[in-house]
């Protein structure tokens, strides 16, 4: 059975790429960069012996990145598991962006997902495959950061639960994962206000939770606290804090 992952090339999705090769799937990897990408490929070819295509494609400016990802498939085993880890932020993203940048922010955190989704939905739904979304502790309140980013990922929550609305669990499983801080290129060099996990370790439990159903979790756990306190703060309070 073949994976797709989408944003292989760094961070969680390079060690979820890593994970599915370790577990024996075929893998049709996306990112942006084709050196980047096509370096994961090899890697992972020679250390596991797997079955990996590479895909270089520009989220932010790709129109029909569903159609390109279900043409790359063509000659893979049957698609059972689409990841979608890709994602950007900006330290600007304050509401003050101009309209292009909010574009390529909503293109590679919304529409990309969105599109490649529908583009695949055939093919998962033949083998009742899973689709699994990556959204933000930054999604859990409105605040005056991350303003484009944040709404992307709401957006990402609202296509899961479309889908399981759509579809039962027999038809086609849905799993996202609320995510707190993890150490990859997206934090690096920020001041955060808590530790940030290593990206392995999440992907170990990702990859492992696959063939379950349908759900939504935090990861790392003690995320799913901190944004309960954050909910429940009072408003006024809420609004004082700048994280
Ligand atoms: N890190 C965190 O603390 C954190 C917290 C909450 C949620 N998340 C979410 O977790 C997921 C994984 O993030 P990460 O931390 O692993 O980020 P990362 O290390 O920056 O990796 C992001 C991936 O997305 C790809 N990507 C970015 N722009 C792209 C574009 N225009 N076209 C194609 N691919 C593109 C990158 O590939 P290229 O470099 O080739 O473009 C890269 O493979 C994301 O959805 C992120 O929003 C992360």
């Amino acid at each position: 059975m073949t994976a797709v992952v989408v944003g292989a090339s760094s961070g969680l999705g390079r060690v979820i790429a890593t994970e599915l090769a370790q577990r024996g799937h075929a893998l049709l990897l996306v990112a942006s960069d084709a050196r980047d990408i096509e370096a994961v490929g090899a890697d992972l070819r020679i250390r596991y012996g797997s079955t990996v295509r590479t895909l270089a494609l520009d989220l932010a400016r790709e129109a029909d990145p569903g159609a390109r990802v279900a043409a790359a498939l063509d000659g893979l085993p049957p698609l059972e598991s689409l990841l979608l880890p890709a994602g950007v932020s900006r330290p600007d993203d304050d509401l003050g962006l101009d309209a292009s940048r909010i574009g390529e922010l909503l293109a590679i955190n919304l529409h990309a997902p969105l599109a490649i989704v529908h583009g695949l939905l055939p093919r998962l739904r033949e083998t009742r495959g899973v689709v699994v979304v990556f959204s933000s502790i930054a999604a859990v309140r409105g605040r005056s950061r991350n303003v484009v980013y944040s709404a992307a990922k709401r957006g990402i929550e609202s296509l899961a639960e479309s889908l399981r609305h759509r579809y039962t669990p027999a038809e086609l499983r849905v799993q996202v994962y609320r995510l707190g801080f993890l150490a990859t290129n997206l934090t690096h060099g920020l001041d955060l206000p808590t530790a940030a996990a290593p990206p392995a370790a999440i992907a170990r439990i990702v990859v492992g939770r696959l063939q379950r159903g349908s759900g939504l979790w935090y990861l790392p756990l003690r995320f799913a606290l901190i944004a309960a306190a954050v909910r429940l703060l009072p408003w006024p309070l809420f609004r004082r804090m700048r994280t």
